[in-house]
């Protein structure tokens, strides 16, 4: 059956009930047998329009450097692209949602054994460039494709003592980009998020032009603060939440689309004393950005999966403490009273957002060998990776509809820890011995 079709029986159905009418259990189940079968809720910042499989409009869309990439890797895209699970592999209930990898699984955290001077990767690079003093390292002259373990865990580590590091210039095929994932954690699979097709699961398809035109993101110069242009931290809905994310951009605009990366080590290291004190121990509440459908009340509007997680936590890897929320997902601290936790919380965002010096800004163009100008980059395959900790940063990317134009990327998320507060464990400016004032 047609889903408008669905959609519409649905509405007959429910627009047939007078209101003050009771259902009994045979007309719920049929209502919630109808809803689920109109297909996926979505993101609850996007109108989905309920699109699932391939789609065979935007496959002629895709950037001439990212068709390079496909075709120099043997990704066939002829039946569409980008891919969404069909229907049937997609949850509708949020206990669907919610059960997905509920529960703990073994995470080995790379970085933690690693060599602390991390001489295999910095041996083997050409140059090594701190983009801020505590946010932001640029490695230049390696290619990720080619990194060893050892490499691999000194480049975990980096990450996890500098929140975001970059590699331009990089010849990376989405294969190798989801096993260098696998290398540091359970790779997310999104289950109705955009991918490369069927057998791509755990490849996110970042492609704002897409999302914003086809996927109803409603992005334009007035409403510039959609999406991905909100501060947000990835996945912090999980059981265990996304470590390592890696965000490769195949295709780059000419100009604009910088990502800015802000860390929330230094976020809490802005703090007080005392309210560091107050905080610590506290748990929040986060939701996910896709919604469901309540099973017991499905007409009552789309429900996000949530989960409570330490909002001061320590990472296994360097053993420094970090603010853990973000302004799109922390919806509530636990145990306070409403006014109080969004008072808090408003605060704690304003200072991940607005402090500078704890941020780092990236431009993703990239001056290739051989090219005249930055701006010849988009005509030629060689794509720039970024890999941010997401557990100890907020991103938040700067575009309109204008200067989103022909960006694409492929996201790897590799899930990490559940998230634990020793309560033994130092800042960073503690750990390193600098000055809190
Ligand atoms: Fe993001």
């Amino acid at each position: 059956m047609a889903p408008t079709s669905i959609i519409d029986e649905t509405k007959a159905s429910v627009q047939q009930l007078p209101l003050d009418k009771k259902l009994d259990e045979q007309e719920v189940q049929n209502l919630i047998q109808k809803l689920a079968s109109i297909g996926p809720v979505g993101s609850a910042q996007h109108n989905t329009k309920g699109r699932t499989g391939y789609d065979t409009e935007w496959v002629n869309k895709i950037p001439e450097t990212t068709r390079q990439r496909y075709e120099k890797y043997g990704i066939d895209v002829s039946k569409g692209y980008p891919y969404i699970p069909t229907i049937d592999k997609i949850p509708k209930f949020v206990d669907e949602a919610f059960a997905i990898r509920n529960e703990e699984y073994p995470f080995i955290e790379r970085g933690k054994n690693a060599d602390p001077e991390k001489k295999a990767l910095f041996g083997a690079a050409k140059d090594v460039i701190n983009l801020t003093p505590y946010v932001g390292t640029e490695i230049v002259g390696l290619q990720l494709a080619d990194l060893d373990d050892k490499q691999k865990d000194e480049l975990a580590l980096l990450i996890a003592e500098r929140v975001v590091v970059f590699f331009k210039d990089q010849d990376l095929s989405p294969k190798k980009q989801l096993e260098l994932g696998k290398y540091w954690g359970q790779v997310e699979v999104h289950p109705q998020a955009n991918r490369i097709g069927p057998d791509y699961d755990g490849i996110t398809v970042i492609w704002q032009d897409y999302f914003n035109e086809k996927g109803g993101l409603g992005l334009s110069f007035q409403r510039s603060r959609q999406g991905t242009s909100r501060w947000h931290g990835d996945l912090s809905h999980e059981f265990q939440t996304a470590g390592i994310t890696h965000l490769h951009q195949d295709s780059i605009p000419d100009a604009g689309g910088e990502t800015i990366w802000s860390s929330t080590y230094g976020a809490y290291d802005k703090l007080s004393p005392a309210f560091k004190e107050f905080l610590d121990g506290k748990t929040a509440i986060f939701k996910s950005a896709h919604v469901y459908l309540s099973r017991e009340n499905p007409l009552k509007g789309p429900k996000h999966v949530e989960r409570e997680h330490p909002i001061v936590r320590t990472h296994p890897a360097t053993g420094w403490k970090y603010l853990f929320v973000n302004r799109s997902y922390t919806t509530r601290i636990v145990g306070l009273l409403p006014e109080e936790s969004d008072a808090i919380l408003n605060y704690l965002f304003s200072v991940i957002e607005n402090n500078r010096d704890i941020q780092v800004t990236f431009s993703w163009q990239q001056k290739l060998p051989g090219l005249k100008s930055p701006s010849d980059a988009h005509k030629t395959y060689r794509g720039t990776s970024a890999l941010w900790d997401n557990r100890i940063a907020n991103h938040n990317v700067i575009h309109t509809n204008e200067s989103i134009k022909g960006r694409h990327g492929t996201r790897v998320a590799s899930l990490a820890d559940a998230g634990y507060f020793d309560p033994d464990s130092k800042s960073q400016r503690e750990a390193l011995g600098l000055s809190l004032d």
